[in-house]
């Protein structure tokens, strides 16, 4: 989280960080801020505003700041509250070092309180504070050493302070001493480095860059580097120089077009059918000599060949579509698949068995919880010499030039296009998406589906995009007109099994995390063991009640919830059985191994309705942030 861009050539810094910024936005709003080095007065200039950045745009309004090498910031309040003594930028005592920092700063306390006892004062609650002051008291001691006043006299300062600095950043770094300079350096969190024509402009994510270059060169783990109009330096954290080539950027979509809807949110629920459409195009391929369905992942899958059992790691909204992946693997491809938490399975792994392997599902290829989840796994495994320990791995992520993109060659790309809305609603539906291929991918190595049962789910699938686009039809204003009746209720209890227990996991999250309205999902069997204890009429159940093995079951829970005057709301087709709804969401009636897919999306419809009808900032919900880069 935070946002971090930074920029030196020989255009205006000033709109290329305010624009940079904006793409940024997705990864925190509690505060904005920008340093610049003004080539009048040779100082730093610097601007910060509380809230959005939209108030840091009104405060630079009218103002003119000449320079081109600066440095801006959108934060995620992690040490200190979200005010501007609180934003970034961070400057020394003397003025003449900013820095901006994404991450956290483990040990800040006991360097402020050394730095304090030497007599500086601080004037923020945050952890990167320290920042500036150590680097200028590197500057000092270097100074008396002779070194000049330049960049690579920065680099040494900066480089010296990260000695001394745990825990994990991506940090950029002026200083009026060395006017063109910026010296940038990562731990485990993103920075990514864009080439212009004598001029960089750095980033925490590709969507800054897109508009400046398509040339990119991604700052490897510990590097740090000097940037100035004149080129660039990379050193490792041994201190050797780096040379490597740039890439290009591949994502044509990093820009997101909000069309005619009021929300990026509602939007990106409506990408949803176009999204199956391009699944189906680019990775269900028939076989012309078998009549074989083929699921066309770009790696090599021969590995797969050897995997008994499936570890997947992910966060929140991925880690619902990867119990929805469990299900499928268990259950259609008969492999035993866990899920785990990202942040638990860090600090307490499952034991090491042999031939597993390892899924990381996250959409922004960023969440460092999933990211150090798999680190540790990598070493794990390979510091055991037994080939059958050894780490196998797949990537599922939107964002293939991401941090996991780089951990991991074997990538599966959800191809969903840029999400803005901080919810999570299309990418979520392409991850499921992979998780079908996965699965029928693994029933065909393993052969534990028949060739009919397989052409089925394939079937199915071909039918999707047609059917999504019915449920918007058919749910956007009903689930309005509900939304409206709902919009003040305090408590909603989410309901599912099997299959669509993750759905009603993800029913929960989506309503919670845009409406602030406390939501809970549950296994529809668990109900009767405790959390029916919070049922009246005044808590809302909605059900998600799909027709196959547990429908029966569904319905009868639902029922227990009715006989506690629960309004019953019901996402299910209309057949026998779902008349005991108040209100049904109808989704059609299929093979229940879609079913999430169409289940999903009257949810994500209502959810959005509501947080939109109780006039809340449904694209930038508080507290939450697109891309949870600290621990
Ligand atoms: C919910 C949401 C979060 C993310 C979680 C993991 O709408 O967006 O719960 O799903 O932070 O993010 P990624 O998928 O980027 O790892």
């Amino acid at each position: 989280m935070c946002g971090i861009v930074a920029v030196t050539g020989y255009k205006k810094a000033l709109p290329l960080l305010i624009n940079g910024l904006e793409k940024l936005e997705y990864r925190g709003y509690d505060s904005a801020g920008i340093a610049i080095i003004n080539s009048e007065t040779k100082n730093v200039s610097c601007n910060k505003a509380e809230g959005k950045l939209k108030n840091l745009k009104n405060n630079l309004k009218n103002i003119e700041i000449p320079g081109t090498v600066g440095i801006g910031h959108t934060r995620w309040a992690t040490h200190g509250k979200p005010e501007v003594k609180n934003a970034h930028p961070h400057i020394d005592s003397s003025g003449e070092v900013a820095v901006v920092q994404n991450g956290i700063i483990e040990n800040y306390q006991e360097l402020k309180i050394k730095l304090q006892k030497e007599g500086i004062v601080f004037n923020s609650d945050t952890d990167t504070e320290v920042i500036p002051h150590l680097i200028q008291k590197e500057l000092l001691a270097l100074r008396q050493l002779k070194l000049e006043s330049n960049g690579s006299t920065l680099l040494v300062a900066l480089r010296n302070v990260i000695s001394d600095l745990e825990g994990s950043y991506a940090l950029a770094v002026l200083w009026s001493g060395a006017p063109e300079a910026l010296v940038v350096a990562r731990k485990q969190a993103p920075l990514i480095i864009g080439l212009g024509e004598g001029e960089f402009i750095c980033a925490s994510d590709t969507p800054a860059i897109a508009d400046f270059t398509k040339i990119i060169l991604p700052l490897e783990d510990e590097e740090i580097a000097l940037l100035t109009p004149l080129g660039i330096e990379i050193y490792d954290s041994n201190n050797e120089r780096q040379y490597r080539n740039p890439i290009s950027l591949q994502t044509a979509d990093q820009v997101s077009d909000k069309k005619n809807f009021k929300h990026y949110m509602l939007k990106e629920i409506y990408d949803q059918p176009d999204i199956a459409k391009y699944w189906l195009e680019k990775y269900l391929i028939k076989d012309l000599k078998t009549d074989q369905f083929q699921i066309n992942y770009s790696f090599d899958t021969d590995f797969l060949n050897s995997i008994e059992r499936i570890d997947i790691v992910a966060c929140g909204t991925s880690k619902h579509s990867a119990m929805v992946g469990k299900f499928l693997l268990e259950q259609f491809s008969g492999i035993p698949t866990n899920v785990f938490f990202a942040s638990e399975f860090r600090y307490s792994p499952p034991p090491l068995l042999c031939n597993t392997l390892t899924i990381g599902v996250t959409q922004s290829g960023e969440t460092a919880d999933t990211i150090a989840a798999i680190s540790m796994e990598i070493k794990r495994r390979s510091s055991i010499g037994d080939r059958s320990f050894k780490p196998n791995l797949i990537a599922i992520t939107n964002r293939v030039e991401s941090s996991i993109g780089r951990q991991i060659p074997n990538i599966i790309d959800i191809s969903a296009g840029i999400e803005i809305g901080v919810a999570a609603t299309k990418t979520f539906f392409a991850q499921l998406l992979s998780f079908y291929g996965l699965a029928i991918k693994f029933a065909q190595i393993k052969g534990s589906q028949s060739n009919e049962n397989i052409n089925q789910l394939v079937l199915e699938l071909t039918k999707l995009p047609g059917l999504v686009e019915e449920l918007l039809e058919k749910h956007n204003e009903s689930s309005e007109k509900l939304a409206h009746d709902f919009f003040n209720i305090k408590d909603v209890i989410f309901l599912g099994r099997g299959i669509n227990y993750p759905i009603a996991l993800e029913g929960a999250l989506k309503l919670k995390e845009i409406s602030y309205i406390n939501a809970a999902g549950y296994p529809a069997g668990e109900m009767k063991h405790g959390p029916i204890a919070l049922l009246d009429k005044k808590v809302p159940v909605i059900s998600i009640a799909t027709p196959g093995q547990v429908f029966d079951k569904v319905i009868s829970n639902a029922q227990e919830a009715k006989a506690r005057d629960a309004y019953l709301i019901g996402v299910a087709p209309q057949c026998n059985g779902t008349e005991i709804f108040d209100y049904l969401m109808t989704i059609p009636s299929t093979n229940e191994w879609i079913s999430p897919l169409l289940a999903i999306v009257p949810l994500q419809l209502l959810s959005y309705h509501i947080a939109s009808h109780r006039g809340l900032d449904v694209d930038q919900p508080r507290n939450l942030a697109k891309s949870v880069t600290v621990e």
